[in-house]
């Protein structure tokens, strides 16, 4: 049995998976192999593997090997290294990996929880705030899917910052493309976020009432899923909105904005319900009074948001230039509700970021951070679109992140030290990267120029995603004219097709609803959508009389200063803040020392003791675990300088008292005379296999305290 899966004798593909579930069948679900941990997610509870006791183990560790493997011993390796470290090589991050369901957000929380315990015991401060938030956060953006029914609908990145006394400062977050689509539908047994159904949970009669919200299972954004209805009335719920609803207190919302939100949340279900009719020029079918509950909550004229889910309105003239379809006052409908829902999301990561971030102001601010990542898996289903497209390009790019720090480390530290690495070979995927990422001619540039033109279509842009990149050895033309193409990623192929690509990356609300929407008098709304306070009391004058005119004049005015700032705003296609929230994420992380938790789903089922070996065989692949540990067999798995290397074993050599210069030829002597083979000297260290170091302490048996006082020189560099 070992703890670390590189030090077995014969490491390939079959003894990895088979320890890996010969442990898991133990209950032991973390694993090293080398640096990374492996943690298969046990789907259930394991006593006591978390508690205040395990905890207090996991603490200044220092050698890893002297405690079993954990998530707490790798919080506890990326606080101590944040302690002891000055400069870039202060900040850490957790790099949290796997697919749906493996237990990503369970192990960030785990990480997190671990590293605020181990500052709090320095001393106290904003900790409890932090790790409330997560009840939010997952309210809001997590939902039950057929995977995993808490899975996280966007991705995160959240900092803990230090003051000099190692206390946290505050925590920022970054968000990355939440799953907006959901709002509005739901896959065949899959659920709408969370948050939705802690509502009719929690909420009081007189709250519901205030809201205009009866009962859930009649809201269409709702009503596809009957037992996620059921459920609402079980005590979980219940004590699910509490925790919510406290957290929103505690963390610092003031009650205006509560009040905004969820009048939000209301608005958006309300606004599902309405209903549209007609041959070529739609109207509203639903009852008054749906239409009516909806703009109450939204804060905007009933009249006004009739005009702009129907017709789109010529701005100069301030007539209808064109009646739409019932279709499109779907879409226009859903769009809006889309929009509502993903800058409510946004403002709520923004205003956190204000209520728990560092203050500016405190001197004992330090520039040390830790970081945790826990972002979405590779993806690859039936059906891919734009959303897969851009998922996996950051996992295409954590990938290379990984590969640089594993693989490149390696052979850069052979090239540096003049030895020979050319047993190792390293597939780089930066071409491939390039053919999505690159300016002007790769695949999110094009989509770009596309989106930028009045007539473009996924049709052209599909061709020129065939003209520029057909030739790349990455990127494949299917063999008719389907709006398809696949892309060959690290983790396998992966057809997208290219429907809808273009609304996607542009992404854009009608100007008429942003129009509307600008006049609420729900502060938050007005906020999102850049509104003007005066502009909104002006527009609610004829609400009472139901005034159409003076609804149409104050939404062309409005839909003209919309225009205006869109003008100016130079609003990002979806495509282009993505890639530049990855550029800053990577640049982030590469100031920061890497941490990898790799986490395994071993069965579909989502049930204990199922360790399914082919879906874990292609976990490994797709997590470079496999080539990890080829490499790490194959390379050199220890590299003290000579000096360090000399401090310790030079009695092997040398008569005892005499000191030999520290050099190459020196810890050659050493090597030679204890019999080892295959070992290389650089410029400054000694290159080891794994078997050398068993050989050397086998020889060095007669002087044990020597030895241990060196224990912590041999690591991994
Ligand atoms: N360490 C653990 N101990 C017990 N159960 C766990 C553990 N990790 C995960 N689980 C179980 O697995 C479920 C899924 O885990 P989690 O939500 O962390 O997955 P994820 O990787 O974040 O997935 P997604 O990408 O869908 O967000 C959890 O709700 C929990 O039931
Ligand atoms: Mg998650």
């Amino acid at each position: 049995q070992t703890d670390n899966l590189t030090e077995l004798e014969n490491l390939n593909e079959e003894t990895l998976l088979n320890e890996l579930k010969a442990r898991y069948d133990r209950d032991q679900i973390y694993t090293y192999v080398g640096e990374i941990l492996v943690a298969v997610n046990p789907f259930k509870t394991i006593d006591g593997i978390y508690s205040d006791a395990k905890a207090a183990i996991y603490k200044d560790l220092g050698d890893r090997s002297v405690a079993p493997p954990h998530i707490f011993a790798v919080a506890d390796a990326a606080f101590s290294a944040m302690i002891n470290n000055t400069g870039e090589a202060a900040n850490q991050v957790a790099v949290i990996s796997g697919e749906s369901g493996a237990g990503k957000t369970e192990s960030a929380k785990l990480f997190m929880k671990h590293v605020i315990y181990l500052s709090s015991l320095v001393a106290g401060g904003l900790e409890e705030k932090i790790i409330q938030l997560n009840p939010l956060l997952e309210a809001w953006g997590n939902a039950a899917t057929l995977r995993n029914d808490n899975s996280s609908r966007f991705g995160k990145f959240v900092q803990l910052r230090f003051n000099d006394q190692h206390q946290i400062q505050g925590a920022v977050m970054a968000d990355y493309l939440l799953e907006k689509s959901r709002v509005v539908s739901q896959g065949e047994g899959e659920r709408n976020f969370h948050v939705f159904y802690l509502m009719f949970a929690g909420m009081n009669p007189d709250e519901l009432e205030k809201y205009n919200l009866v009962d859930a299972a009649e809201h269409a954004y709702l009503n596809g899923n009957n037992e996620a209805i059921a459920e609402i009335k079980s005590p979980q719920m219940k004590a699910l909105y509490k925790e919510l609803a406290d957290c929103i207190e505690d963390v610092g919302f003031t009650t205006e904005e509560k009040n905004d939100m969820w009048a939000i949340l209301a608005g958006v279900l309300l606004t599902g319900d309405i209903e549209f009719a007609g041959e070529d020029e739609a109207y509203v079918v639903s009852a008054d009074d749906v239409m009516n509950k909806a703009c109450t909550q939204l804060g905007i004229v009933q009249d006004a948001l009739t005009e702009a889910l129907t017709c789109s309105i010529n701005i100069m003239r301030g007539k209808a230039f064109r009646k739409y379809k019932p279709f499109e006052a779907e879409g226009a409908r859903d769009a809006m509700s889309k929009a509502l829902y993903g800058k409510t999301f946004r403002w709520i990561v923004r205003r956190v970021n204000q209520l728990l971030g560092p203050k500016r102001k405190s001197k004992a601010l330090t520039d040390k951070d830790i970081g945790i990542l826990d972002i979405f898996g590779f993806e690859c289903f039936d059906l891919n679109s734009f959303e897969q497209l851009l998922i996996n390009l950051a996992n295409e790019r954590l990938q290379q992140f990984f590969n640089n720090f594993i693989f490149k480390m390696e052979l850069d530290e052979y090239a540096k030290e003049g030895i020979d690495g050319s047993q190792i070979d390293y597939e780089d995927n930066e071409e491939l990267l390039q053919m999505i990422m690159a300016k002007p001619a790769g695949l999110l540039s094009l989509c770009d120029e596309e989106a930028k033109m009045p007539k473009g279509s996924d049709v052209s842009m599909t061709e020129k995603f065939h003209a520029e990149l057909g030739s790349n050895k990455g990127y494949t033309r299917p063999r008719g004219n389907d709006l398809k193409f696949t892309i060959h990623h690290y983790a396998g192929k992966v057809e997208y097709s290219s429907d809808g690509f273009l609304d996607k990356n542009r992404d854009t609300l009608p100007i008429d609803v942003v129009g509307a929407l600008r006049l609420s008098d729900n502060n938050l709304v007005r906020s999102l959508f850049d509104g003007d306070a005066d502009d909104a009391k002006a527009a609610k004058k004829g609400k009472a009389k139901r005034d159409v005119a003076n609804a149409r004049k104050s939404l062309r005015m409005s839909m003209k200063k919309a225009a205006k700032q869109a003008a100016k705003s130079n609003k990002k296609t979806v495509g282009l803040e993505f890639k530049e929230s990855l550029v800053s994420l990577m640049d982030e992380m590469s100031k920061a020392s890497p941490h990898f938790v790799r986490c395994i789903k071993p069965n579909h089922a989502k049930k204990p003791a199922i360790f399914q070996n082919d879906m874990v065989t292609d976990q490994l692949r797709y997590t470079g675990m496999l080539e990890t540990t080829r490499i790490r067999k194959e390379g050199y798995a220890f590299r003290p300088t000579f000096g360090d290397f000399l401090n310790r074993f030079k009695m092997l050599g040398f008569p005892f008292g005499v000191n030999p210069p520290v050099n190459e030829v020196s810890c050659g002597k050493v090597l030679d005379v204890a019999g080892c083979k295959g070992w290389q000297v650089g410029k400054t260290k000694v290159f080891l296999r794994y078997f050398h170091m068993d050989e050397l302490n086998e020889k060095f048996k007669p002087f044990p305290a020597v030895r241990s006082g060196c224990r912590s020189l041999f690591v991994w560099a």
